[in-house]
């Protein structure tokens, strides 16, 4: 939610870079973006509403400077207008904040600068940050007042502050991401490391309660305590090409089709480490899976993995219920916080009430380095890559994969799992070829404007039926639902007419008699069927083929699923890559 992204260095178009960086962040808020820079020794500033993706960098010159930071907004307090718009900047213009959170105790320090005399020309949190510092700075130097601003914030937060007379950025977070890119005697600082892949593989991670001043190099401390921290810059493996579309007119369908290896590359685990953790989850008194969102549907389809493979009960929680579930857990139970991003909140504040009660922490996570990767005892990194689109598609299968993997390994047989997750693989890569597409293509055509459609699904494929509304809401924006099949007769079958759309996910084991079965009783009041499945059924109207992959069915069962949603979005005109309403990564609660 909202990217942050920021240059010092010897180049004298930081301005540019900064805009460079930010379209590369847009995924994380499209509402308005900003930036600001230093002129004359004050601060100038452009501020924007709309996307950033559509400011033409050739047309509109940017004055040059060699720092500048920068916002992409997704708005939380106030409205989507250019006076909300960050930077933010005192009445002097002397210094800019930009902030990406939420500051909890932002109306009493507003009311308290009132008093003083400030004057506030937005309605958001943030602009109190930096009348804070500009009021501790008229006694004080700029980095002793940031940190005495610093140290009243409550909330979590990733900011950045510039001084207009003075060439340094001071950073500072507390539970939301912030990392520096550490390039050739130049730094970036961005809250996701692909914004500044194309410059730099380096990065300083910057921990909670931290900032850091940078200027010639970044000198970290604890804004708490005021102590000096020493860091080590760390080297990563991503590609900068595996942050870019290529020759794809999307992120999301890029991503879908990157599904074809991301599994093989999920799966590709240090089997030792795989087998001690799933100790850990066999020792453990009580396991809690929790997640948000899609990350909370995986859960919810692991937890029936866990039964059918490993005979073993799991709970499900969603990030933002777990705190009301604090009372059952001991010091020996397990939490596996399950993340894209590594960044959510709700899941963040969940693992926090994990650690305070003295349990372990195991996250199964996407974005190596983040808080939650940082936070916990144990992390399994499930390699999908950048993932930009807003809606999960390839972190979703990896993170499907590596629960199907432990799974099985808590039930000896990890042999066996990655096998059947191999095999899923290749049969992912044959079936996601341009026919296929074409097929689903066609009925994206069929479907686009009807108003409600449907997804049901049985047992592992109940959670993918959750997961399936998920993905058409936010992209097509049809109203979807999902539901265990057989509720329906129980409630739900009334809003079915003529030709609703009604998707059936069916996997080849012992609930295919029983979800064919509920999808009849939908046709018999008008459905139009679709089936999703291995083989052809007689109440299909529309069949999807799937493989058939055992255990591994929701894996393949969601793949179509998404590739429709896709197609509806762009047969809508929706742009799929960045949804209205919604952000990549949910740093609010
Ligand atoms: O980064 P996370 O996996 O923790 O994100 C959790 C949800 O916000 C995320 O899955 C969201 O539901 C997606 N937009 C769904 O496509």
């Amino acid at each position: 939610m909202c990217g942050i992204f920021a240059y010092s260095g010897p180049k004298n178009n930081a301005g540019e870079i900064v805009v460079q960086g930010l379209k590369k962040l847009e995924y994380r808020g499209y509402d308005s973006w900003g930036i600001a820079f230093s002129k004359e020794q004050k601060i100038d500033l452009i501020r924007k509403v709309g996307k950033i993706g559509e400011f033409n960098l050739e047309h509109n010159k940017i004055p040059e400077s060699t720092l500048a930071i920068g916002h992409s907004r997704w708005a939380t307090h106030g409205g989507v207008t250019e006076a909300n718009a960050h930077p933010h900047v005192d009445e002097e213009r002397n210094f800019a904040v930009v902030h990406n959170g939420i500051i909890e105790n932002y109306r009493e320090l507003r009311e308290e600068l009132q008093k003083k005399g400030y004057t506030f020309k937005s309605e958001t949190d943030t602009e109190t940050i930096v009348h804070l510092i500009a009021d501790y700075a008229k006694e004080d130097t700029f980095v002793v007042a940031a940190r005495k601003a610093l140290k009243r914030l409550k909330g979590r937060f990733a900011m950045l502050v510039i001084k207009g007379d003075e060439q340094k950025i001071i950073a500072a977070r507390r539970g939301s991401p912030l990392i520096i890119g550490v390039g050739d005697g130049e730094f970036f600082i961005a809250s996701d490391i692909p914004a500044f892949l194309q410059h730099t593989r380096k990065v300083m991670y910057i921990d909670d309660n931290e900032m850091v001043v940078v200027n010639d190099k970044p000198h970290f401390y604890n804004f708490n305590t005021g102590e000096e921290v020493q860091k080590r810059v760390v080297e990563i493996d991503w590609e900068a090409e595996s942050a870019e579309k290529g020759d794809f007119e999307h992120f999301m369908l890029k991503e879908i089709t990157e599904q074809k290896d991301t599994i093989y590359r999920a799966i590709n685990q240090n089997d030792s480490e795989i087998l001690h953790l799933a100790d850990e989850i066999k020792n453990a008194y009580g396991t809690f899976l929790i997640g948000c969102g899609t990350a909370a549907k995986v859960c919810h389809a692991a937890s029936y993995l866990f039964s059918k493979v490993a005979k073993r009960h799991v709970n499900i929680v969603v990030g933002s219920e777990f705190p009301s579930h604090q009372d059952f857990l001991k010091e020996k139970s397990l939490v596996i916080a399950v993340s894209q991003s590594g960044e959510t909140a709700d899941t963040l504040e969940a693992i926090e009430v994990a650690k305070a009660k003295g349990s372990k922490v195991l996250s199964i996570i996407n974005v190596e380095g983040s808080t939650m990767d940082r936070m916990s005892d144990y992390a399994i990194h499930i390699k999908a890559g950048p993932e930009k689109a807003v809606a999960s598609t390839k972190a979703t299968t990896s993170q499907l994969a590596i629960l199907t993997m432990l799974a099985y390994a808590c039930d000896g047989r990890l042999t066996e799992g990655k096998r059947l997750l191999i095999d899923t693989a290749g049969k992912i890569n044959d079936m996601l070829n341009p026919r296929y597409e074409e097929h689903i293509h066609a009925l994206a055509q069929k479907i686009k404007d009807v108003e409600s459609m449907y997804v049901i699904g049985k047992a592992v494929n109940y959670p993918m039926a959750l997961e399936s509304a998920i993905k058409l809401q936010e992209v097509s924006y049809i109203h979807a639902e999902g539901f265990a099949g057989g509720e329906l007769k129980h409630g739900p079958i009334a809003l079915i007419s003529q030709g609703t759309p009604c998707l059936a996910l069916v996997a080849n084991d012992e609930t295919r008699t029983d979800i064919l079965n509920n999808a009849m009783e939908v046709k018999a009041r008008g459905g139009f069927i679709i089936g999703v499945a291995p083989q052809e059924e007689d109440v299909f109207d529309y069949w999807i083929k799937v493989p058939d992959a055992g255990n591994a069915s929701p894996i393949v069962n969601i793949i179509p699923v998404q590739l429709l949603a896709y197609h509806l979005a762009v047969l809508r005109q929706n742009n799929p890559d960045m949804p209205r309403n919604l952000a990549k990564s949910v740093t609010v609660k």
